[in-house]
């Protein structure tokens, strides 16, 4: 059994009400209770944590990631803006998996440019929640393959 950590960042506590054409109509306790309900299906432990402040995911990535295997995170504003986040998951040496629920591709410019991806084992994008489903499957796998 490993330990999966999944990190929400700004704003994301107002999913089924924010911008619902945008994000979809689930809440994030929705989401966490799918996706700790498949990482025991896959027989691994997910931690869940969502944070509004920049310093409290590194705060939190400081204090789990030592023992963790593997993080999916969906840095929200931060994922375009956060050195912070990227030193923090540049030294702390986690793999990890960046998910966003909209296509931030195809959205505004200034949602082009990307702090964490060139160092994300890779990016999910556009697939609303399932996108967390999809992450929480390819860790799964990349797990029983030892990487
Ligand atoms: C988001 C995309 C970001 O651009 C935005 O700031 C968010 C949510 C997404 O999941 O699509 O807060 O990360």
């Amino acid at each position: 059994m490993a330990s999966i950590l999944l990190l929400n960042g700004p704003n994301l506590n107002l999913l089924g009400q924010r911008e619902p054409e945008v994000y979809g109509r689930d809440t994030l306790a929705d989401i966490e209770r799918r996706c700790r309900d498949q990482a025991e299906r896959l027989g691994h432990e997910l931690a869940c944590r969502q944070s509004n402040s920049e310093g409290g995911m590194v705060d939190w990535l400081q204090q789990n990631a030592p023992g963790a295997q593997y993080l999916i995170i969906n840095p929200g504003a931060y994922g375009h803006t956060s050195i912070a986040l990227r030193d923090a998951l540049l030294g702390l040496a986690l793999p990890f998996v960046e998910v966003h629920l909209s296509n931030v591709h195809a959205r505004e410019e200034f949602r082009r440019s990307f702090m964490l991806t060139d160092v994300a084992v890779g990016c999910i994008s556009g697939l609303g929640a399932q996108g967390y489903l999809l992450a929480l499957q390819f860790v799964a796998e990349q797990l029983r393959e030892g990487r």
